[in-house]
């Protein structure tokens, strides 16, 4: 991104744009995002984007919340005549209905594909969740960039647990276990049948030959929190202490969190992808270098 490139924020995002800013010497637009008193979203930039490169800091947790004020943003520079407009979306939400499960669903991760590729010239996210879709290619049209936080869990994870042993609760989560454990920390896969929203079964191999080492579970996402939950109880099951809990995107939705207490779950550490108060890592960093390259 070049000195004369501009971040602007949509709420929520002020932190993660001003220190954008800061480690790449960009300005850090003003802007006035909010309501109509009827509900509707009011869009005023009072940067100059004109002949401007554009990055819109958004992460896409609760999307629902988010969408309209990103896409009405992202016209609005457009519109003022911004050279290239770039979507910095630490979180990518709409990446988990990636398939027609049922007759009649909707695939919503190709419609929200679809209308952000449509909206921005070039994407950059860490860690979309890829599982049916194999590549962010197949869902998004536009250039992108896919940064892996996999490595800062590593990097926590050798920091602050002694003897750990890396795990992943199912099949999806063996590319960051895997790229978090690296070559010097011994990492186990489970295997995860999703029965319903809040109900997981979790198969365990054989952990006997781990015996005596802290478990870290390690995944993409934590939700409901039941598939840290459930991976949690196999390892105690298996005579191993309560794991510590690491993932990159801190969604916590209902009452996940109160849920990892009540099952014994006290040590949790996420990315700062979505602000939360179990964030323990920071991906500020992984971002600037990207944007800089
Ligand atoms: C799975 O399919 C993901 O990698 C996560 O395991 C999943 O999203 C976690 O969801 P929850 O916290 O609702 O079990």
């Amino acid at each position: 991104m070049d000195a004369a490139g501009v971040v602007l924020a949509l709420p929520g995002n002020e932190r993660l744009s001003a220190a954008l800013a800061a480690g790449l010497g960009v300005e850090d637009a003003a802007r006035v995002i909010r309501r109509f008193p009827d509900g509707e979203t009011y869009v005023r930039v009072e940067t100059t984007v004109e002949g401007r490169d554009v990055t819109l800091v958004c992460t896409l947790d609760r999307a629902d919340d988010k969408l309209p004020a990103l896409l009405l943003t992202a016209a609005t520079v457009r519109d003022l005549g911004a050279r290239h407009v770039r979507l910095v979306a630490p979180y990518l939400g709409y990446m988990r209905q990636d398939d027609r499960f049922l007759p009649g669903e909707g695939v919503t991760s190709r419609y929200v594909g679809r209308l952000l590729s449509a909206a921005f010239d070039e994407l950059v996210t860490i860690d979309p969740h890829l599982h049916r879709h194999a590549r962010l290619a197949d869902v998004y049209a536009i250039p992108h960039r896919t940064l892996s936080a996999a490595p800062v869990i590593g990097d926590w994870v050798r920091a602050n647990v002694a003897e750990p042993l890396l795990v992943g609760p199912d099949e999806e989560s063996a590319q960051w276990v895997r790229a978090a454990a690296g070559a010097d920390l011994p990492c186990v896969v489970f295997t995860k049948t999703r029965r319903g929203d809040h109900d997981v079964a979790i198969e365990t191999p054989d952990l006997t030959p781990h015996a005596g080492r802290t478990p870290v579970l390690v995944d993409d996402v934590i939700s409901t929190g039941r598939t840290m939950i459930e991976a949690a109880r196999r390892l105690t099951e298996a005579g191993f202490p309560a794991p510590a809990c690491t993932a990159v995107h801190a969604v916590f939705s209902g009452d996940a969190q109160a849920a990892l207490r009540a099952a014994g779950i006290e040590r949790v550490a996420t990315c700062d992808t979505i602000a939360h108060d179990t964030n323990a890592m920071g991906v500020t960093d992984l971002l600037i270098r990207a944007l800089r390259g």
